[in-house]
């Protein structure tokens, strides 16, 4: 077994959460015969859909060939039969294949009580797998299907523990369900629950290992799982298509409902079962000025190896501001623990990890992260509910970091705050403090200065080998070429490795005669995806990832992803992606890690660590509050600075400052009014100046920008608007496209001056010191591009000479004169503008280019992005449809003039 798989199988079992286990119906034990009922047992998810789920894979293991690996379990051979042919009959329904178009949930067998009855009069034990998926573009729907049951799965829970004593679920979703059907009167108790989640290319491996027990279930859930979807405090605002009101603040997960609503909580945040017991005892709780540092020990109590999860919580005083009941602080996790063993843990928690923000002058100190007076109580917890006291100490009133107002809403409207009278906590309404600052004022007064500009020769080599100055090596750029550089090309630029997002730095002649070489980048985040059609590795979903609590083995893990991005040449990965779980039903929530933010930082610094270790970088994205894909590039979030500084953004600048990321992606939507892709507040002030980020910050694809003073409507040619944010990166421009200036404003914004020469410069500084430290300009084994093909010397096809519009898609070329020969596709692709495919084309079986194209409404029209040096004689072409929905035309190869 390769490493990757090895440490994703472990990956994926470690993050699988035991909810339920009675009577110890799990782990199975030698002789048990099951009967597995569902159809993902053939169909286990590996991921959701969208582009962070589309890595063509070299294999997936189902529960099936997991369980295999264990004979000494029996499988109930004449029921799998009966969902093998099924599955025959009814296969796989992947939509079509369009984007977007994978359904939620795949259509369940129906199950008659003559089969159930059959398979339990052999069978011990039942396993039931319950299915979901989602991902971009199509969040979950309160419906069947989707968050809730359908008739045939609430058939077959009925019909099956009416038969068996012993049932198990098994929840292979990419979030969280409707957990009702839990509280259904069965004739027989369903006795086990688990979340498998998506657990990538080694999911059945790993559930096999937890259902044996040769992994003991140590994932805890990083949600919680109310009793019903209304009673999430973002309900009300989920989805709304123009303006999503964060009204619940500060108060997201399980920081409202322990404040607030206990009894929604069905299983809360941190919750998890094992299949032993552990002992912890703090021995130390020792506070200093900036930090408390807890020490204890954690002892396997029960009769089978296990690890636990030190979860840390602190209750702070209400002060003046409000405060969440209790907040995670900090986690370790144990080593695997022998019957009896002990483990010695040491945290130390930072002070500022609890500080909360006064966005209204509410305390003597507004724009300023604090700890308010008071006592703060400190507790270790098996979740959040379960909480044991290890120590508290009075604090006095402390100024942790004064900061500016900004991201401010423009908007007023009202959030929710706890008030704590006669010893008891109700819920209030408050105003929410509006911008209060003069942002034109601002960026004017931060206007970099220019660095002059010089004539003559440049290479970015001289600055590497210490020649010549990054400021000087500027000066010889001229407008042109840094408007050139501000843009990326993609997707599947045939600049860099076949199938991948985007192509940027050195993606004009001119820019590649400085010594700026050209970058890739790759979805991300679960692995590599390449439109190619070529295989990668994919590792357990981002929300199965946080389940670990293992933040050590989620880097390692990420290493070797590292290795596959080199291997590939591929820069930068896109990913980890790092929104907040603000509710159930998000698409995307499988890619992001939590509803609690330290989670979130926390995990994302494990992955931007692994990744550099490996060879190649982290894009944190989607940077900020792109939390639900309905709308996504129009909705605004309109949310209190207080909230998006302790919530939203707090996870990135755990891993900006803890795990050195040097790249981030902004999300499609406007905050507060104004794009991501043109905040300055965002990608500057906040970023930059407090955060002191180094690296380059990248769009979304195809983003849209509005004025960064004054907002308004989005859009995609006022380019200059994202530079002046210090947004580097346009993602991106159509391929050989980065050199015209027709689709965007950059040039003429710099010639009328609205757009100075020192802010373009300071994003080509940013990219150049990206570029300066990546894979691709550090290793010795620089790619050639240009794409050369030996001429057959008989046709294997139909034959067609060059120059006519050939409708085949395998055919033989027939060159007469050497030359160079310019390829034309004339294609549509009539879907929704987020849509994505592409088609590959190859010549004598190598892929010579990829053609990528985004939905839109247009009819055929001809595209041409490459060409090719072609000799005298016959070359076989094929066309690949890897990702449906483009249609061609035709293809003709025209001789150039
Ligand atoms: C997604 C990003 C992704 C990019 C490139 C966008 O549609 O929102 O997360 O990285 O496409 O595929």
């Amino acid at each position: 077994m390769s490493k990757i798989s090895e440490l994703s199988r472990k990956a994926a079992a470690e993050g699988m959460v035991l909810l339920k286990n009675s009577e110890r119906v799990l782990p199975l034990t030698k002789g048990d015969e099951v009967a597995i009922f569902g159809r993902c047992q053939l169909n286990f998810y590996k991921s959701g859909t969208g582009s962070g789920g589309a890595v063509h894979v070299p294999y997936t293991v189902n529960v099936i060939e997991g369980l295999r690996q264990y004979p000494e379990v029996i499988i109930n051979e004449n029921l799998l039969k009966v969902y093998q042919e099924w599955v025959k009959e009814n296969p796989f329904d992947d939509g079509g294949g369009g984007w977007a178009a994978e359904p939620w949930f795949q259509k369940e067998m129906p199950i008659t009580e003559h089969l159930v009855k059959e398979a339990a009069s052999t069978s011990d034990k039942a396993i039931i797998i319950i299915g979901r998926t989602a991902g971009e573009d199509q969040d979950n729907a309160d419906v069947p299907g989707s968050y809730r049951l359908t008739d045939d799965e609430i058939n077959m829970l009925k019909k099956v523990t009416d038969y068996f004593e012993d049932v198990i679920v098994v929840l292979n979703v990419s979030n969280i369900i409707d957990m009702s059907f839990m509280k259904r009167d069965y004739k027989n108790p369903i006795k086990g629950v688990l979340y498998a989640w998506h657990g990538g290319m080694e999911g059945g491996n790993a559930l096999a290992d937890i259902l044996l027990g040769t992994i003991n279930p140590s994932g805890r859930l990083t949600d919680s799982i109310a009793n019903n979807l209304f009673d999430y405090p973002s309900h009300e605002n989920f989805c709304d298509k123009k303006e999503n009101y964060y009204t619940e603040d500060i108060y997201v997960g399980y920081r409202y409902f322990e404040t607030f609503n206990q009894s929604a909580i069905m299983y809360p945040f941190g919750y998890g079962l094992s299949y032993t017991t552990f002992e912890v005892s703090n021995k130390a709780f020792i506070v200093n000025d900036d930090y408390i540092k807890i020490s204890g020990t954690v002892k396997n109590t029960g009769n089978l190896p296990g690890k636990e999860v030190i979860q840390v919580y602190c209750r702070q005083p209400q002060g003046k501001l409000g405060k969440p009941a209790v907040v995670l602080v900090g986690f370790t996790k144990s080593d695997t623990l022998q019957p009896g063993e002990i483990w010695e843990y040491t945290l130390e928690v930072e002070k500022s990890t609890f500080a909360s923000y006064d966005d209204g002058g509410y305390t003597a100190y507004k724009n300023a992260f604090i700890l308010e007076a008071g006592e703060y109580d400190f507790y270790i917890g098996h979740d959040v509910r379960n909480l044991v006291s290890i120590g508290s100490y009075i604090q006095e009133l402390k100024v942790i970091e004064r900061l500016q107002e900004a991201l401010a809403p423009r908007k007023p409207f009202k959030r929710i705050r706890p008030v704590l009278e006669n010893d008891e906590i109700t819920i209030k309404k408050e105003n929410v403090p509006i911008m209060n600052i003069d942002l034109e004022k601002r960026m004017k007064s931060e206007l970099p200065e220019a660095i002059k500009m010089r004539e003559g020769n440049a290479n970015l080599e001289s600055v590497e080998k210490g020649e010549m100055t990054l400021d000087t090596f500027i000066a010889h750029l001229p407008p042109k070429a840094l408007g050139t550089l501000v843009k990326a090309e993609g997707m599947c630029s045939p600049k860099v490795t076949a199938g991948t997002a985007s192509a940027f730095g050195g993606v004009s002649d001119e820019l590649l005669e400085y010594g700026i070489p050209v970058l890739a980048c790759a979805d991300g985040p679960s692995g590599i995806r390449l439109d190619s059609g070529k295989t990668a590795s994919q590792v357990p979903i981002g929300t199965a990832l946080a389940c670990t609590w293992n933040t050590k083995l989620v880097e390692k893990l990420y290493e070797q992803i590292g290795k596959e991005l080199y291997k590939h040449r591929i820069d930068t990965l896109l990913g980890p992606g790092m929104n907040i779980h603000r509710h159930p039903l998000n698409g995307r929530n499988f890619e992001y890690f939590s509803e609690d933010p330290l989670i979130n930082g926390l995990l994302a610094v494990a992955v931007t660590k692994g990744l550099e270790a490996g060879g190649s970088t982290a894009t944190l994205k989607h940077f900020l509050v792109n939390n639900q894909e309905a709308a996504r590039n129009i909705a605004d979030s309109i949310v209190s600075e207080r909230a998006l500084r302790e919530i939203y953004l707090k996870g990135f600048e755990i891993a900006v400052k803890q795990g050195g990321a040097r790249s981030i992606m902004t999300s499609y939507n406007p905050i507060n009014g104004i794009y991501a892709a043109s905040n300055y507040d965002l990608n500057t002030t906040i970023l930059r100046n407090e955060w002191d980020f180094e690296g380059i910050v990248m769009t979304d694809w195809w983003a849209k920008v509005n004025h960064p003073i004054q907002g308004g409507k989005g859009e995609t040619y006022h380019k200059s608007y994202m530079v002046k944010a210090q947004n580097d990166l346009y993602m991106v421009v159509d391929n050989h496209q980065a050199t015209e200036f027709e689709k965007d404003d950059i040039l003429e914004a710099y010639h009328s001056g609205t757009l100075t020469l020192g802010e373009l410069q300071r994003s080509a500084k940013n990219i150049l010191k990206f570029i300066l430290s990546s894979p691709s300009y550090k290793r010795k084994d620089k790619q050639d591009s240009k794409k050369r093909f030996a001429p057959k010397q008989s046709a294997k096809y139909k034959l067609y000479p060059a120059g006519t519009p050939i409708e085949a898609q395998k055919f033989t070329l027939e060159i007469k004169d050497d030359g160079k020969y310019q390829v034309i596709v004339s294609a549509r692709y009539q879907s929704m503008s987020a849509a994505q495919s592409t088609v590959n084309i190859r010549i004598n079986d190598d892929i010579a280019f990829i053609h990528q194209m985004h939905g839109s409404k247009a009819d055929y029209k001809d595209f041409s992005i490459v060409s090719f040096d072609l000799s005298k004689g016959f070359y076989n072409v094929k066309l690949e449809f890897i990702r449906k929905g483009i249609e061609v035309e035709h293809i003709r190869f025209e001789k150039a003039k």
